[in-house]
């Protein structure tokens, strides 16, 4: 960690951190200004068209794209058997965030492991030439039996032999859990689902790759990580960094979707380097539902408690489905040994190999099903002893993070269950289920506990102070609708006491200084330090300028004595003696001042804590007793989340988040023919998401949480915590209003009716 990062507790001159500021790039996106990765304009450009397998396993026995390629203005019809040479070695296809296993080579060879898999690329002049050709392509398939169904499957379950990068097996078992279970007076086991889903960002993946004449790639990629993209290309095809640079300066949703390098970059950048033309790949919606899902889950937990609803066992265990070429790995089970005060804990989290691509983080990967898992059976818990579930969760509060044996960096989580509580009115609940309604409708309260990692990964960034006081910021990371633009220059703005409109920020381009993907809710703890502390020492710089001017008001001053404001460095509390940031920058007699710095988590820190977020989610539910319909009619999420730097943007991904849990809670499910072996519902009107209609009120409160450890900027994340939980509070609701305790979401009105599984 570099030592110039101020102590955010004193922010000398602060005006933007901590205030709700709009979104910088928020005109560019309401007027089209902003461009997307299928936008970008290139000469000559020639656009690729993705042909999908239409089995579920095999190979193929025979290609014949001649009727294609007949077509005047179809350029190439590329298929594993007329692909350029690229590489064989597993390791260059692993991006940054792979799991272990062997990554899908897009047109690697014959064989077939998924429905959908991409097995042929249509180059043509226009998109729509494109389209039709590939209708042309004739493929014979080899079929062999599949297997999507999880259930079926369980039964080959295993442990992954490989650990995935960044994401903590199970801890090993404490206590005696089998024991303290058969012993404990009260206790259930039950089985949790929660469906498939898919992304769905509104932005289809694509990507548009500008040849140049010197043979040097312009790549305008859909991605969360640019230099991830980069390396995966260079890796691939044998390209030096220079030749290839890849750039997104705008992401129209991701959640995960584009942590990794997805299929259409490989077959956009195969297909230029052949062509030596520019080609444009962009995904269809149904496309958009053959790559990276939220895994299928089949979880189990078993409580064991005190007549009073004292934990004194937990048994949670997971089998998750992966792809038959990767062990993809999420953390599902920890957070049952993590989130309560139990002694005796035995978690467990194996795979099972299925016919589908492997599945991917989604937004809270992991922490959305585990943490669902246990907040329901929490609340049956409650109900079972007859606790109030949020004295229940008091009464089992963790005062450390017990699977790791380690005290928080900080832990505001009574705050968030008494401020949410206050906020909703919980006092005021009848515990009885069906015991509140309203004419038709019952009424249901629940509610859930959440948390989220607090992480911080290595990041540079550069800042440049210009002889106009313009400050330009710069990092490789991405801004994929969270503010990330925008909280920059918050920072930048306060290090230097400039307005934040001179602050221009670039981000999303792999020439800019290292960054990792934008991911784990990490990238403004990461990158907003970077950038601190690259503005903290062009401000050393300036004030070292400034003090050596002939005359200069601030020459027996240190840098600790004084305040950076209104574009001057003037001396603190006697604002009458100052020198302006350019009269600084013009005795230095150069042209700007730039500096570039790196910083990473304290190593020592990060082994003496712990670090989450936490949340408390109080849900409303109003379901007509007739039809079944559920409305969710109020959601309070109360956060603690360390520093909130910008509490517009911060509310906006809470926002979010809570409307993905309504969707995973009532709407989201992809739904698969077990028979065929593929999504069915591969559009946006079978596959559901909540509508506006279905959003109604959404109260996010921030709890003070002054955290130094988590990162030197106090910032802990918010991308992913407004998910966790959600859905918990909404099915734990539907339960308070009907007495039917449905366990496998979503919640659809046929099992809110009492249609098949309760
Ligand atoms: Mo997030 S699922 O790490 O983009």
């Amino acid at each position: 960690m570099t030592s110039n990062i101020q102590d955010f507790s004193r922010p000398k001159g602060g005006r933007y951190v901590g205030t709700a500021q709009r979104r910088i790039d928020g005109r560019l996106k309401v007027t089209g200004g902003a461009k997307y990765a299928g936008e970008f304009p290139a000469p000559g450009l020639t656009y690729g068209y993705v042909i999908s397998a239409a089995i579920t396993h095999g190979r193929i026995i025979r290609i014949d794209s001649s009727a294609a390629e007949a077509i005047p203005g179809v350029i190439k019809v590329f298929t594993y058997q007329n692909r350029p040479k690229i590489a064989s070695d597993d390791k260059k296809y692993q991006d940054q965030t792979a799991p272990p296993g062997s990554p899908m080579r897009p047109l690697g060879d014959d064989q077939i492991a998924y429905s959908g898999q991409p097995i042929g690329l249509v180059v043509a002049e226009t998109f729509e030439l494109a389209r039709h050709a590939a209708t042309l392509v004739e493929i014979d398939y080899e079929r062999r039996p599949h297997k999507t169904d999880l259930e079926a499957e369980r039964g080959s379950s295993y442990e992954p032999k490989e650990k995935r990068s960044g994401i903590s097996p199970p801890p090993p078992p404490r206590g005696d859990a089998e024991g303290a279970y058969d012993k404990a007076p009260v206790r259930f086991e039950n089985e949790y689902r929660v469906a498939v889903e898919h992304h769905n960002p509104m932005e289809p993946h694509a990507t548009t790759v500008v040849w140049g004449e010197d043979g040097k790639l312009t790549v305008y990629d859909k991605t969360q990580g640019v230099q991830n993209s980069q390396n995966y290309v260079t890796g691939i095809f044998g390209l030096k960094k220079d030749d290839v640079r890849v750039i997104s300066p705008f992401v129209g949703g991701a959640f995960g979707s584009g942590l990794r390098p997805q299929y259409q970059l490989f077959l956009a950048v195969m297909a230029a380097m052949e062509l030596k033309r520019s080609v444009r790949v962009v995904l269809t919606r149904d496309q958009m539902f053959t790559f990276t899902h939220r895994p299928d889950t089949i979880q189990t937990l078993a409580l064991g408690a005190s007549k009073d609803g004292k934990l004194q066992a937990i048994k949670h265990d997971a089998v998750a489905g992966t792809s038959t070429f990767e062990d993809y790995q999420e953390v599902v089970v920890n957070w049952s040994g993590l989130i309560y005060d139990c002694p005796n804990a035995k978690l467990t989290y194996e795979l099972a190999k299925l016919n589908t691509y492997t599945p991917g983080d989604m937004r809270a990967p992991g922490a959305t099903l585990g943490v669902y898992a246990l907040e329901a059976a929490m609340d049956e818990l409650a109900y079972a002893t007859g606790v109030d579930p949020l004295e229940l969760r008091l009464k089992n509060y963790a005062e450390k993070d017990e699977n790791e044996g380690k005290p928080f960096s900080s832990k505001e989580l009574r705050a968030c269950y008494a401020q949410g509580a206050e906020r909703f009115g919980w006092s005021k609940r009848n515990p009885e289920p069906r015991s509140m309604r309203e004419g038709r409708e019952l009424i249901g309260w629940g509610m859930a506990t959440g948390a989220w990692e607090a992480q911080m990964m290595e990041t540079s960034a550069r800042a440049v102070l210009k002889t106009d006081g313009t400050l330009e910021v710069a990092t490789a990371t991405a801004d994929i609708g969270t503010g990330t633009y925008t909280i920059m220059a918050q920072l930048a703005a306060d290090a230097l006491g400039v307005p934040i409109e001179s602050v221009t920020v670039k981000i999303g381009d792999s020439t800019l200084p290292k960054s990792p993907v934008e991911g784990g809710s990490w990238a403004a703890a990461s990158a907003g330090t970077a950038v601190q502390a690259a503005c903290h020492t062009v401000r050393e710089t300036l004030f070292n300028h400034a003090r050596k001017m002939e005359g200069s008001p601030l020459a027996n001053f240190g840098i600790d004595r004084v305040v950076f404001e209104n574009g001057r460095i003037a001396v603190e509390g006697d604002p009458s003696r100052f020198v302006t940031l350019t009269d600084a920058l013009a005795a230095s007699g150069e042209a700007e001042i730039s500096a570039e710095e790196t910083t990473a988590p304290d190593p020592k820190t990060k082994e003496k804590y712990s670090g989450y977020t936490h949340s408390a989610v109080f849900a409303e539910v109003r379901i007509d007793e007739d039809l079944g319909v559920i409305r969710v009619t109020r959601i309070v999420d109360a956060v603690a989340a360390g520093r909130i730097l910008n509490p517009k943007t911060a509310r906006s991904q809470i926002l979010g988040g809570v409307v993905f849990g309504v969707g995973m809670a009532l709407h989201e499910e992809s739904l698969m023919d077990k028979e065929i072996g593929r999504f069915m519902n591969h559009n946006i009107a079978e596959y559901h998401i909540p509508a506006n209609a279905d959003i109604r009120e959404i109260d996010v409160i921030f709890v003070d949480e002054h955290d130094d450890k988590a990162s030197p900027i106090g910032v802990k994340g918010l991308g992913e915590i407004g998910i966790v939980g959600t859905a918990a509070a909404i099915a734990n609701a539907v339960f308070h209003a009907t007495g039917r305790r449905i366990r496998h979401l979503p919640i659809t009105i046929d099992k809110v009716m009492g249609a098949g599984e309760a």
